[in-house]
Order: C-alpha cells, then sequence, then structure tokens
C-alpha cells in the first residue's frame, strides 16, 4: 500500500477526517483531568463573568471530578478568603440556580496563591500549589492559565511559567494560556505581542478569547447558512445589496476610563468581534467543522476585506455627549471619571468595507458600534437587492422597503425576515412585514453564557471558536489604515447621548444611496 493508501485507511490525521470520529457530538463532553489558574483574579471579569461560568460549568455537570481553581494575586488572602471572593461572584452573577452542594464540591478544589507578576518566589508557590493539587485531587498535571491581566503584563506572566517550568510539561501532560483582547493596539503591537506568547506556548496551546465567538446565536450563523438549502443560494452579491453589522450599547463608559480612554470603539469592538461576525458571514462553505477548516476559510475572507476609500467619506466617528437614556439624564464622555478633558476617543464608529471576491464583489459590509446609543442591540443584517421589476402601480408599493434578512444576535435573539405583503382590503397595496424566529419560543432550554462554552473549550482543547493568530493580524490590517487617519484628522463629531451616533455616520450612507437600519 502506499503511504497515501494507508494514511486513507488508517482514517488520516484527525482533523483531516471528521468522520473517523464516530461519537454521538450531541452528547457534552467532559474534560479530563485539569485545572484552571486565573491571574487577575481582583478584575471585573473574573468576578462578573469567569467565576460564575466556572459554577455554571459545575452545575450542569461539565467539569471533571478533580477540577480545581487557583486564584493569583497580590491580594494578601488566603485560600478561604478567595474561595469567599468566587462564592459571592457566583451568588451574584451565575446564570444557573444556586445549589449548595454544587459549591461545596467546587470549593473543595479552590486555592490562592498570593504574590506579584514579577516575583519568583510566588511562581515557585504556584507550582508547589499545583503539584499538591495534582497528588490530591488528581490534576494530572494539566493546566489552563488564564491570563485575565492587561496585555503589558503578558510577557512577564509567560516567562515567569516557561522558567518555572509550567508551560511545557512533559509525557503527555498539557499546558495551555488564555488570552484576552486587547491583542495589541495596531498590526505592528499584534505582532509582537503574539511572538512573545508564542516564543513560550505554541500557537495550539493558545487560546485566544473573543467572547462573540461563544454565543450561540453567532455559532447559529454557521448552522443557518450551511445546514440549509433556503439561504445560501441567495448568500451572494447577485441578491445581496449591502450587508450591515450593528453592535449597539446603552451603558456609557464610566469607570471604564483606564481601559478604553486611548482605546476607543474601533479598537475594542471592530477589529474583533465585529470582523468575526464579518468573518462567518462571508466565509465560504467549510470542508467540515474541525477547526483548522474553519480558521482556513475565516483567513481567507478576512484577507480578501478591505476598508473602503476615501475614509473621509467612508467612515465615521463620534463621542458621546450629555443626553437622556429614557428618563435618566446621562454625561458625556468628557464629563466621565477619569477621561481627560480633552480626549479624543472615539465612542461610535462605523466604517464601510470591500470584500474582493466572487461572491461578494461590489457588496459593501457596513459595520458601526457605539456607547450610550438608543438601545442595546447587536445584529447582522443582509439587505437585498430591489426586485428588478414591480407589476404594481407605484403607489401600491409605497411602503414596500428591500427585503431582509436579520439575525438578531442579542438581545431577543432569533432571526427576522423582512419581505412585502399585500395590505388585508379591496386594493392591491404592498407593506413590509416581518416574519420571526425566536430562540425563547422555539427551544425550552436556555443559552449556556458564551464564557461557559469557551472555557469548557479551553479544557477540552477544542480550538475551533478561538481565533487564530493569523486572524487577529489580518484585523489590524483592515483597521490599522482609518485609525492612522483619524489619529490625523481632527477629533470625534459629538453626538447626543440616547440617540443613533452623529450625523455623519448617516451622511456616510446617504452618500453610498443607503440607510442603516433602526433596529
Ligand atoms: C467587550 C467590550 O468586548 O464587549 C465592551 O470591551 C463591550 O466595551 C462588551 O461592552 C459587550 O459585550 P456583550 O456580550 O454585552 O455584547
Amino acid at each position: 500500500m502506499t503511504s497515501a493508501a494507508q494514511r486513507a485507511a488508517s482514517g488520516g490525521p484527525g482533523w483531516l477526517n471528521p468522520l473517523r470520529d464516530k461519537r454521538d457530538k450531541r452528547m457534552p463532553r467532559i474534560p479530563g483531568p485539569c485545572g484552571l489558574v486565573i491571574f487577575g483574579v481582583t478584575g471585573d471579569l473574573a468576578r462578573k463573568k469567569l467565576m460564575p461560568a466556572i459554577y455554571d460549568l459545575a452545575n450542569r455537570g461539565l467539569l471533571p471530578a478533580s477540577f480545581s481553581l487557583v486564584g493569583f494575586a497580590r491580594r494578601e488572602w488566603a485560600d478561604e478568603n478567595f474561595s469567599q471572593v468566587v462564592h459571592d461572584a457566583v451568588k451574584k452573577n451565575a446564570r444557573t440556580p444556586f445549589r449548595q452542594e454544587v459549591w461545596d464540591r467546587l470549593a473543595e478544589g479552590i486555592r490562592f496563591v498570593q504574590g506579584s507578576f514579577d516575583d519568583e518566589g510566588a511562581f515557585a508557590r504556584l507550582t508547589e500549589t499545583l503539584e499538591k493539587l495534582d497528588a490530591e485531587r488528581g490534576t494530572a498535571g494539566n493546566h489552563a492559565f488564564y491570563l485575565s491581566i492587561p496585555p503589558n503584563a503578558f510577557q512577564m506572566v509567560c516567562e515567569q511559567l516557561q522558567k518555572s517550568g509550567l508551560a511545557r510539561p512533559q509525557n503527555g501532560r498539557w499546558s495551555r494560556v488564555v488570552i484576552e483582547k486587547p491583542f495589541g493596539h495596531d498590526l505592528q503591537s499584534a505582532r509582537e505581542l503574539n511572538a512573545v506568547v508564542n516564543s513560550v506556548f505554541p500557537e495550539e496551546s493558545v487560546f485566544r478569547i473573543d467572547h462573540y465567538l461563544g454565543k450561540e446565536t453567532v455559532q447559529n450563523i454557521l448552522a443557518l447558512r450551511f445546514a440549509n438549502e433556503l439561504y445560501e443560494p441567495i448568500w451572494n452579491a447577485n441578491y445581496v445589496d449591502s450587508v450591515q453589522i450593528t453592535m449597539s450599547e446603552d451603558i456609557g463608559l464610566g469607570g471604564r476610563a483606564g481601559y478604553y480612554d486611548g482605546v476607543g470603539a474601533a479598537r475594542d469592538v471592530i477589529q474583533n468581534h465585529l470582523l468575526q461576525l464579518l468573518a462567518l458571514v462571508g466565509m465560504e462553505e467549510p470542508a467540515n467543522f474541525g477547526p483548522r477548516q474553519l480558521q482556513a476559510e475565516k483567513i481567507k475572507m478576512l484577507s480578501a476585506t478591505r476598508l473602503m476609500h476615501p475614509l473621509d467619506q467612508t467612515t465615521a466617528r463620534g463621542q458621546y455627549a450629555a443626553g437622556w437614556q429614557g428618563s435618566v439624564k446621562v454625561p458625556g464622555l468628557l464629563e466621565e471619571e477619569g477621561f481627560s478633558k480633552d480626549s479624543t476617543t472615539e465612542t461610535f464608529a462605523a466604517i464601510a468595507l470591500e470584500v474582493d471576491n466572487r461572491r461578494w464583489a461590489g457588496v459593501p459590509f457596513f459595520l458601526r458600534t457605539g456607547k450610550r446609543l438608543a438601545r442595546r442591540v447587536t445584529e447582522v443584517a443582509l439587505i437585498l437587492k430591489k426586485a428588478p421589476f414591480l407589476p404594481f402601480d407605484k403607489t401600491m408599493t409605497e411602503e414596500l422597503g428591500q427585503n431582509a434578512l436579520v439575525i438578531r444576535i442579542q438581545p431577543d435573539e432569533g432571526i427576522t425576515t423582512r419581505f412585502g405583503s399585500k395590505v388585508p382590503g379591496s386594493q392591491m397595496e404592498v407593506r413590509d412585514v416581518s416574519m420571526d424566529f425566536s430562540y425563547g419560543s422555539a427551544f425550552a432550554e436556555d443559552s449556556p453564557e458564551a464564557y461557559e462554552r469557551l472555557i469548557l473549550d479551553v479544557l477540552l482543547g477544542e480550538p475551533s471558536l478561538f481565533p487564530v493568530n493569523a486572524e487577529v493580524e489580518l484585523s489590524w490590517e483592515i483597521l490599522d489604515p482609518v485609525l492612522n487617519y483619524w489619529a490625523e484628522h481632527g477629533r470625534p463629531e459629538a453626538y447626543e447621548s440616547g440617540t443613533w451616533g452623529p450625523p455623519s455616520a448617516f451622511d456616510m450612507l446617504h452618500r453610498m444611496g443607503r440607510e442603516w437600519r433602526r433596529p
């Protein structure tokens, strides 16, 4: 037999041949023995998302019996103090009901290591703690290290993990590192950051969190597109006029100046969440749902994507000014605590992109995001072309717009189709109506939180939902020119809180003969 034939007979490498894996993929998988170490346990993310997600996984029976959680921070805490912090965070923020017996079991594996990132002694204590857990609880030398810390500390923590031998364990044990955005602030810094992380952890052990990919509704984009015959035939430039991706938030930035000032809306969410949505909506069908196939298709899509020009007409940015959020009067960004009075940080950003491939040639992708907008909503809308001919009198179709397919990522998760329908009566009059699918009414189960899915996948070593190095760098490559352009051209335009953003965002679409959807 040739070696190719031998490979085929043996099923080939697992990632090439999903058929080899005969497991029923509907059954939940439980990770093998392992522990999770969180750096940055005193931060908001740990308390609001990570600790509750770990409890929710335990509550759903998805963690191994040996599972242990180790917190690492500077606070003078004993194990019990840290355990109390986790307990309070779980009680306050967990998705599933609190059950004492689940908590008691989880709490048995909670430890705390006190120290700073530059303290070798602290890493020696961490190693000792992990070895003890291996012996006492059977975590088997398998560890995930979650860096919920500022990126400028990544290098030090990675190096300390390397020195203490925790980064590349031997004898079939695994060590994984989980990093949170921001993955740099431009292409150059992202490359440097990736080089630092990859000098310690091989790429297959690096899990970059983009929590949007952990959302059920985001994963459903692939099901909608590739499990159905209904949509894919029209999913291209022959039928689609434009794609609009909106992530609007009603919250302001009070309390987040430390992270947000100087970063802005484009770096905060367009570089990651919105470009990942674009990749999933625009990519070709992968050969299968193996991680490499998925990543390869997203990479292809991002490689074909670029900004439309000229940037003064195809982009818009704004900064929220005081206004009303419902009945509450809210301050503008410049009055928020911690922001400098002349901050030019944008809290609203909109860009127009085009995709150089056969499927999307000539179809603009409009991306927008903002804080203190009228409503919290994230959606992806495919706006279809107008019918080539309407056999009606003009007056009969005055209230007929363009057909649209809207994927409602959150809240009110679901899908809406908008189309024209006859208004009941003796005359022919056609008006827009919509047909809705809603998760809430179609399924009995609640969707898990994004972090539950992502933490579980880290422990399982399942990389599909984590952007690789190349995706991160391509996204910066797309965005860098507009960031540079904005840095050199004045300041963002003020918009009143509680509205849909600055007038320039509306002008931008008008110039291109389009209008933003009002979700
Ligand atoms: C984060 C951003 O990544 O996503 C925040 O840093 C934003 O600024 C948040 O508020 C929104 O997440 P979600 O899941 O509430 O849409």
